[in-house]
């Protein structure tokens, strides 16, 4: 029997005719990823706790940055982290260092802004180390923006 003559063959000839159809006239093509949204670049500069608060991620047009021991990174890229619903949040503008030291987000970790910068002379030796490895960790993860320096009023 010739190919032409096999059902089989036809049968085939039609599935491979169906998916490649298809294949060529799908219309659920990946969409490109919705753009993100563009921020300003940022200078090098100090930043008083109150100065730094505006910047805790509350929109996505925000720049998130957050001090660690008395360096502000910009922490931004780390959204799913520190953005309004991340696990650390809390630390989003503001001082995260006793909150590293302490591993804990709880918000009592947290200085008041208007107040002066934690001395966190507290620390015993465990909680002075996990700060310095957190430390290490954010200057190898991200772009250091400035300093904190005390609120000026
Ligand atoms: C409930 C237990 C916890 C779990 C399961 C957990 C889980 C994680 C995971 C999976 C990551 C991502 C690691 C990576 O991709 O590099 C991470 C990062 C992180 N965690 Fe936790 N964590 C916990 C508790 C804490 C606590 C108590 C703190 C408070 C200091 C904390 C602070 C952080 C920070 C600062 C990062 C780094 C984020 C970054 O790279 O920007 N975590 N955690």
């Amino acid at each position: 029997m010739s190919s032409l003559a096999n059902p089989v063959n036809w049968v085939l000839a039609a599935v491979l005719g169906y998916i490649s159809y298809n294949y060529f006239t799908s219309s659920t093509a990946p969409s490109p990823p919705a753009p993100r949204p563009k921020h300003a670049a940022l200078v090098f500069r100090e930043y008083t706790p109150k100065e730094l608060e505006p910047f805790n991620g509350s929109t996505p047009e925000t720049r998130i940055l957050m001090a660690v021991k008395g360096n502000v990174y910009d922490v931004t890229r780390g959204r799913n982290f520190y953005g309004p619903e991340g696990p650390y949040g809390n630390f989003a503008g503001r001082d995260a260092s006793r909150g590293l030291a302490k591993n804990s987000f709880d918000k009592d970790m947290l200085s008041p802004i208007d107040g002066p910068i934690d001395t966190l002379t507290d620390l015993d030796d465990d909680e002075k180390e996990s700060l310095n490895d957190w430390a290490g960790h954010f200057e190898g993860k991200y772009q250091l923006v400035g300093k904190l320096i005390e609120n000026k009023d």
